[in-house]
This record gives C-alpha cells, sequence and structure tokens, in this order.
C-alpha cells in the first residue's frame, strides 16, 4: 500500500480531513526516518483542524507517535536503525504512515513499553508528568480535583496522582465515565452538574475546598473549578474540550481565595530534549512500576482519522485512541 498522511487544507469540521499520498523524504542532518505503528489522538488535534490553534495550511495533524527507525541523518549518534522510538509535541503531522522528524523529539522506547501503550501514552502521559511535578508541585496529602477524569490526560491524572498519595476528586460527564475514574484509584467520583460540583467538593473537603484543580475542560468548567479552590490554591487550566475559557477577571481570582492561576502548555515544560527525555523518563518509571496503566479504550484505522474527530469531540470516547496506519 502506498504511503499516505491525513491533511486539511481548509479549517473546519472532521469532513475536512483528507487522505494524500506520499513519498518517505530522506532524512536530512540531525533527521530520522521514522515507520510509524501507532499514532495517539490528542483533543489538540481538533483544535489544529478547526484553526482554533493556527496553522499555516495545508497542513498535517498530529503530534504524537511511536515507530521504527528507518533511516538516519548525518549526525544522529544515538539512535540507530530499528530502534524503536515515540514522541510527543513538535509541528502537527503524526497522522502519517512514515515520518521524518529531528531527532532531538525522539525518545528510546523500554522493551517493556509496545508501541501501541507508547502512542497512547507520550503526549498525555507527559502532560500528566509536568502537570503533576514541575508545574502545580503537588504533594501526598492534597486534595486535587481532575476534570475530565476518564479522558486521555484526565485517567493517567488520576492514576499517578494517587499513586504520590494526593486525594483525588474526579469529575466526569456521566455515571458510567465516574465509574471508570472509581476504578482507576479515585476517592471521590462525581458526574454531577458542573453548577453543583463546588457545593459537593466543599462537602467532601470539609468545606475548605481543594489545594489545586486540573482542568482540560475549559469554558464549561471555569466557573466550577474557580468555586472549588481552596483559599490560596492553584487553578491550572490546562485545556479547552468545551470551548476557550472567558476572559480574565482577575478580582473574581481575589474573592475566590486569592488564588493562583496558570494556563500551561507542554511545550514550555519540555524545552529541549533534556527537558523531553526527563519526563518521558517520569512517564516510563510510573508505567514501569504498574503505577500507571494507560487504557486504550478505541481504535481506528488512520484513514479513518476523520471517524476519531467526531468520536472525541461528541464526548464518546475513554482513555486515549489511536489511529493505526
Ligand atoms: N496544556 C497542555 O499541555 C495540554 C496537553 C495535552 C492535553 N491538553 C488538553 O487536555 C484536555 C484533554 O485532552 P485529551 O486529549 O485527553 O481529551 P479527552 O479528555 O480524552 O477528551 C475530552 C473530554 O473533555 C470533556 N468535555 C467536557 N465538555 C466537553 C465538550 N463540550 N466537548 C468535548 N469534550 C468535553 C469530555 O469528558 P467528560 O464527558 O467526562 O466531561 C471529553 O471526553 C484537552 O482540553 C486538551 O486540549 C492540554
Amino acid at each position: 500500500m502506498p504511503d499516505f498522511r491525513m491533511i486539511v487544507r481548509q479549517h473546519g469540521g472532521p469532513e475536512r480531513i483528507e487522505r494524500e499520498e506520499i513519498a518517505p523524504t530522506e532524512p536530512g542532518a540531525g533527521e530520522v526516518l521514522v515507520r510509524q505503528t501507532a499514532i495517539g489522538l490528542n483533543f489538540i488535534d481538533t483544535y489544529h483542524r478547526t484553526g482554533l490553534y493556527p496553522v499555516d495550511l495545508p497542513s498535517g495533524l498530529g503530534t504524537e507517535a511511536a515507530g521504527v527507525v528507518e533511516a538516519i541523518g548525518d549526525g544522529v549518534e544515538d539512535l540507530k536503525v530499528g530502534d524503536r522510538v515515540a514522541y510527543a509535541g513538535g509541528p502537527p503531522g503524526s497522522y502519517a504512515t512514515v515520518r521524518t522528524l529531528p531527532a532531538g523529539l525522539l525518545v528510546l522506547l523500554p522493551d517493556d513499553i509496545d508501541d501501541r501503550t507508547a502512542a497512547a501514552a507520550m503526549l498525555k502521559g507527559m502532560t500528566a508528568a509536568y502537570l503533576i511535578g514541575p508545574c502545580a508541585k503537588i504533594e501526598a496529602g492534597q486534595d486535587v480535583l481532575v476534570h475530565a477524569a476518564a479522558g486521555g490526560v484526565g485517567s493517567i491524572l488520576v492514576q499517578w496522582l494517587k499513586a504520590i498519595g494526593a486525594i483525588v476528586i474526579a469529575h466526569a460527564g456521566s455515571e458510567g465515565k465516574a465509574s471508570i475514574a472509581r476504578e482507576l484509584g479515585a476517592h471521590h467520583a462525581l458526574s454531577c452538574p458542573m453548577e453543583e460540583l463546588p457545593k459537593q467538593v466543599r462537602s467532601i473537603t470539609g468545606g475548605k475546598g481543594v489545594e489545586v484543580v486540573l482542568d482540560g475542560v475549559g469554558k464549561a468548567s471555569w466557573d466550577a473549578s474557580v468555586g472549588s479552590i481552596a483559599v490560596r490554591g492553584l487553578f491550572v487550566t490546562y485545556g479547552n474540550a468545551s470551548g476557550p475559557v472567558p476572559p480574565i477577571d482577575a478580582l473574581s481570582f481575589s474573592r475566590a481565595g486569592s488564588i493562583f492561576v496558570t494556563r500551561p502548555t507542554l511545550a514550555h515544560y519540555t524545552r529541549d530534549a533534556t527537558e523531553r527525555r526527563r519526563l518521558a523518563g517520569n512517564l516510563f518509571g510510573q508505567i514501569e512500576r504498574g503505577a500507571v496503566t494507560i487504557p486504550i479504550g478505541q481504535t481506528f484505522a488512520l484513514a479513518d482519522a476523520a471517524d476519531a474527530h467526531r468520536a472525541i469531540e461528541s464526548r464518546s470516547t475513554t482513555g486515549s485512541t489511536l489511529l493505526l496506519p
């Protein structure tokens, strides 16, 4: 079968995603050609498709995959043909059977992490790693509210937070998804309407609220998140699954208890190969010691990427989603 990639020539709905045949590009200096075996779907792919996050058109889609090194360019010393690798980040374009990439973006996979797990885990797991670690510096005993807790990032956050001794209050959009979060280890799993969430969180925390909110839902959960935080707590708003958050009203943060607010992105916590490999190492460590498993809720053929976008945007996915070349 000829090699191909999935691209958008115009922003819009999933129907804008097109298949395009490609020929593998010889890797230049510092580059590596990867034969991709599994591709991770992420909500950010829908932002690139719609134009919420600007990209030059035509554009590839996808920022995460695993595969096997097929060729290496001059000056690449730490990788060789046949190595199993994975990556998260860089310009969109992972929806492809084969891809040429800068070597510094790639992480060598340990033998006990299979390609599908890696493709499902890299972006979402490195996100969980930096959110819990250098971003929010979450400690044992802290109460943490996790939104979309049965989703890709959410299901990893729940397990990792539990493993470090935090008290996890999970929220999800249905009772079925709340049950998944409970099975993943959440101490409390709620599926109430957003308007009721602050009251329920305060009831669980003895009125105090949570030290940290990890919120990838965005617009729909903004008020519930602000209302659930303890005095001098931290609001990490890290995504827009329900739409971009409203303009900031700084005084509302004072009224909410002098809370801290950050809007982080993975790129700023993986500025170079050292930071990237440190986060990936933390993630692989959690997987290898069994503290974190990577639930793969559904797979799609790469050529059916539009259906995968429809699924994640309609809230019908759980865990990670893979596209298979
Ligand atoms: N800043 C970063 O560095 C970074 C990195 C990775 C991901 N993210 C963000 O993290 C979030 C989760 O990403 P993911 O790939 O793991 O996706 P996901 O959580 O698997 O899917 C999104 C989830 O958001 C919830 N949601 C609530 N309202 C929604 C709406 N109106 N439309 C669609 N979904 C809605 C749904 O869960 P419920 O039904 O349970 O509410 C849905 O399953 C996204 O916002 C993404 O952009 C940020």
